[in-house]
């Protein structure tokens, strides 16, 4: 198998993320947070320092700041229906997924919260701030985008967007379901209020687990309430977080899979990751267009992720395709139907290809060879 699709998730993971989920499953995975015997405190001291590790990570100002999810799309929920109230409005770039538009969507049909949407395909950073200024309104809260696109490879300037939202007095809730583990991410210096990711793309922990990261002076109001191992009288959730987002037994193997995916990368410098990536994207568009009928959409930003389509052949085939032949790559709209809307890729999508850590030149020429064949 040569597998294309890390933007989906990340695979084969780290050896060590394996051996320290095994290790987590077999010798020590109480509840955490449940008891006092040594079993739920070594899983509780293990997701500690999982906080410990993302909040120095990502430049957040504390480890408590730090919330652990099911994933970014619960993060992203618990950020925008936390914040917003009935009356408010939001913007959101044109290349946000489902997870950004589906949940304002909801409160939309509830007539509750309205959004208009900015362009930021082929712009550069002033004119995206140019899009942003002239769609506030007296009711805007918040700006919502995403860090780095799923479908292609542009990026969005956060760091911008945040001073300008700061001046603005606007919140910024950012997904860095595509980003965190491969750009730079600060959320203090970036001002960036919520911060929502994975643990199983590109920080290279497993499925089971994401976060939502929060800057300084952002507390949305929780979305679960249950069980949180303290104050068990109360009627009502704990007052600070991260008790007080973190409803039920949080999924202690996942996190440690995450902890053990942040540390290799500390160890292993993102940056040489990120470098490696952008290596694989020239590369993989050198080769596909050499072959006539493909275009690649958003071609002159650099990125982890690729994307494709090939003249007069639904992306779907051409992803069964090479599935046929061992190649994973994912097709179609990617949940994320506005970015492709934005790209004007046909109907049915486009092919994503998207690189990971131990992804190779011998891998693209296999997908060339492939795609040359059919
Ligand atoms: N959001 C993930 C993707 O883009 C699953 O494939």
């Amino acid at each position: 198998m040569i597998y294309l699709d890390n933007a989906a998730t990340t695979f084969p993971k780290p050896n060590r993320v394996i051996r320290a989920v095994e290790k987590c499953l077999s010798e020590y995975c109480g509840n955490p947070g449940r008891g006092s015997h040594p079993l739920s405190l070594i899983a509780a001291e293990q997701i500690y320092n999982c906080r410990e590790a993302l909040s120095s990570f990502l430049g957040v100002e504390a480890p408590e700041r730090i919330l652990f999810t099911q994933n970014t799309t619960h993060a992203l929920n618990l950020a925008i229906k936390g914040l917003l109230k009935r009356g408010d409005h939001v913007l959101i770039s044109e290349l946000e997924h489902n997870a950004v538009r589906r949940p304002l969507y909801r409160l939309g049909a509830e007539n509750a919260v309205t959004f208009d949407t900015f362009p930021v395909v082929g712009l550069p950073e002033e004119a995206i701030l140019q899009g942003i200024a002239r769609r506030i309104r007296p009711q805007t809260k918040a700006v919502i985008c995403t860090h780095a696109s799923n479908i292609c490879s542009i990026t969005l300037p956060v760091a911008a967007i945040g001073a300008f939202c700061h001046r603005c007095g606007l919140k910024l809730i950012v997904d860095a379901a595509q980003s965190a583990g491969i750009l730079p991410i600060h959320l203090k210096k970036m001002q960036i209020d919520a911060l929502a990711l994975p643990g199983h793309k590109s920080l290279y922990g497993i499925q089971g687990c994401g976060a939502l990261a929060l800057g300084e002076h952002f507390l949305p109001s929780p979305l679960w309430e249950g069980g949180s191992g303290v104050d068990s009288r109360s009627e009502e959730m704990p007052t600070e977080p991260p008790e007080r987002y973190e409803a039920g037994t949080l999924p202690t193997p996942a996190i440690v899979g995450l902890l053990e995916g942040v540390r290799s990368l500390q160890e292993e410098a993102p940056d040489s990751i990120a470098k490696r990536e952008k290596e694989l994207f020239v590369a993989a568009k050198e080769r596909l267009l050499s072959i006539p009928g493909i275009h690649v959409y958003a071609p002159r930003q650099e990125g982890a992720v690729l994307l494709f389509n090939k003249q007069g052949v639904p992306s779907v085939a051409i992803g069964k395709q090479l599935a046929d032949r061992g190649i994973c790559v994912r097709a179609g709209l990617h949940c994320a139907p506005l970015a492709h809307q934005a790209l004007k890729t046909p109907p049915d999508g486009a092919v994503r290809i998207s690189f990971g850590r131990y992804n190779s030149l011998a891998d693209l020429d296999a997908l060339w060879k492939a795609l040359r064949a059919e």
